[in-house]
């Protein structure tokens, strides 16, 4: 009889709440993001960002300003110790390493535009959400490579560096991300602030990529 009326019971939102409590900090990261990586992929536009050169050197060079700002705002003390392995993550030697095969000067590199919406202050707990969207985007680049290789020739040594990323390390990159993400954000404060953050840095780069709304 117990069992029966549990069955039944409406999903209340203390139960909604227990429930929250049960997923990890990752799962929750991703389903408080879900739609904000649905819009950012439609406003991407993916067809012709990553098949026409010129729209790919300008999306790369996005990409460069907006992690040479948030790249700069973190190291590897900004997660609590927790991730000691951040400067192998940093985007920005790839993208660096990227457009100078497409051309571009190191020098000419310096003087590109960054994205100033990039959070200035952050604790452990943003600094993982900013991070959580970066290291997400390694998952995205899998699907992207064969993109640009057969279209535009590039590949995981020339000119498409930060879509390969970790290359086949790439999943076990991304789970021990996790497990640092999940072990730091262990309550319900850190969580609540890695998923602002990560929202956020969504939006920021959403805007900064496709132009403000
Ligand atoms: C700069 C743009 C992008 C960012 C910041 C981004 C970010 C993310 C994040 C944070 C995740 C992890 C979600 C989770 O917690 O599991 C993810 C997963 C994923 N993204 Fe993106 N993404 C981007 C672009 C794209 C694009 C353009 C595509 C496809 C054309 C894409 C395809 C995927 C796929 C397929 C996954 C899931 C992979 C898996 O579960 O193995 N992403 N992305």
């Amino acid at each position: 009889m117990w069992h029966h009326s549990l069955a039944y019971e409406p999903i209340t939102s203390q139960r909604r709440r227990r429930y929250v409590a049960m997923m990890s900090a990752m799962a929750q990261l991703r389903s408080a993001t879900s739609s904000s990586h649905q819009r950012l992929e439609k406003r991407l536009d993916v067809k012709s960002r990553f098949t026409d050169l010129r729209a790919y050197r300008e999306h790369l060079k996005k990409m460069w300003g907006f992690c040479a700002a948030l790249e700069s705002r973190l190291a590897a003390d900004s997660f609590g110790g927790a991730l000691p392995d951040y400067d192998a993550r940093r985007k920005l030697p790839l993208l660096t390493h990227d457009l100078v095969a497409l051309g571009e000067s190191e020098g000419g590199l310096a003087s590109l535009p960054r994205c100033a919406a990039v959070a200035r202050e952050m604790d452990a707990a943003a600094a993982f959400g900013c991070a959580y969207v970066l290291e997400g985007a390694t998952l995205g680049g899998r699907t992207l490579l064969p993109l640009v290789q057969s279209r535009m020739g590039f590949t995981s040594s020339h000119g498409a560096r930060y879509l390969a990323s970790y290359g086949d390390n790439v999943a076990a990159m991304w789970r021990d991300f996790g497990s640092a993400l999940d072990g730091w954000c262990c309550v319900a404060e850190r969580r609540h602030a890695a998923m602002q953050a990560a929202v956020a840095t969504f939006d920021i780069l959403g805007d900064w990529l496709c132009g403000a709304p």
